[in-house]
């Protein structure tokens, strides 16, 4: 695991991401990139829609490791907070993460008409962290963590909204490259502790893992 300190999050996020996008487009022909919520991903989703180039966007699928069960555009929408930072625009695929649990496909972009095969897997994925050490909407005690398969609800979730549905911590491991974003003093002791019932601490994906912290997260870490 690579620990990158960043002034802005975006600048570091966002090219590590883009080289992760085209390695797996070259490697698979195409790469799924699983987007958390929250407030720090926006900006590197931002980044990522601005300089992400054309042919990469047109093989780039785009779908959530959690989602509150919400509609799509409602203001607690993960897909919403996606979609305002326009990273969906030019997406060859995205796919939606609703609650009955079906991953339905919603085609836009250049690829309509075929087949979608996709099992919910996903190859990168962009993660927040909370102060609890949750990540997705995996929590600290919640059945959730030690669920099997590709998805788990979560009814109860500690952090509003509480009904949301979230991608198994096995799915989340499964991933080329995993890119953990986290901002302010106030990350420091998730990302400090080696506490087993924190989802963090026992995140170990399969692939390249990165953490891109700012300035107030990285000094924190550093005093722990
Ligand atoms: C969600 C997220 C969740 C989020 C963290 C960090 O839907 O809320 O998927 O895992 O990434 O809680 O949120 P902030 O970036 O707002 O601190």
């Amino acid at each position: 695991m690579r620990v990158h300190r960043a002034a802005a999050i975006a600048e570091v996020a966002g090219p590590l991401l883009i080289a992760a996008i085209a390695e797996v487009i070259a490697r698979r022909g195409r790469c799924r990139l699983g987007l958390s919520g929250g407030s720090t991903p926006a900006g590197t989703m931002r980044w990522l829609a601005e300089h992400l180039a054309d042919v990469d966007m047109a093989r780039l699928w785009i779908t959530w490791v959690d989602e509150r069960n919400v509609p799509l555009h409602h203001p607690d929408s993960s897909h919403r907070l996606a979609a305002e930072t326009g990273l969906l625009d030019r997406a060859g695929m995205v796919l939606p993460m609703c609650f009955g649990g079906e991953l339905e496909s919603e085609k836009i972009g250049f690829e309509a008409g075929f087949e979608v095969d996709f099992d919910g897997a996903i190859d990168i994925a962009l993660l927040g962290v909370g102060p609890d050490g949750h990540i997705a909407s995996l929590f600290p005690g919640h059945a959730g963590l030690s669920a099997s398969g590709l998805c788990v609800a979560v009814p109860d979730s500690p952090k509003p909204p509480d009904e949301r549905l979230s991608l198994t911590l096995a799915v989340l491991e499964a991933v080329d490259v995993a890119v953990l974003l986290a901002r302010g003093a106030g990350k420091a002791t998730a990302l400090s502790r080696r506490d087993p019932a924190m989802p963090i601490s026992r995140y170990r994906p399969r692939g390249d893992y990165h953490w891109v912290l700012d300035d107030a997260a990285a000094a924190a870490l550093e005093k722990r």
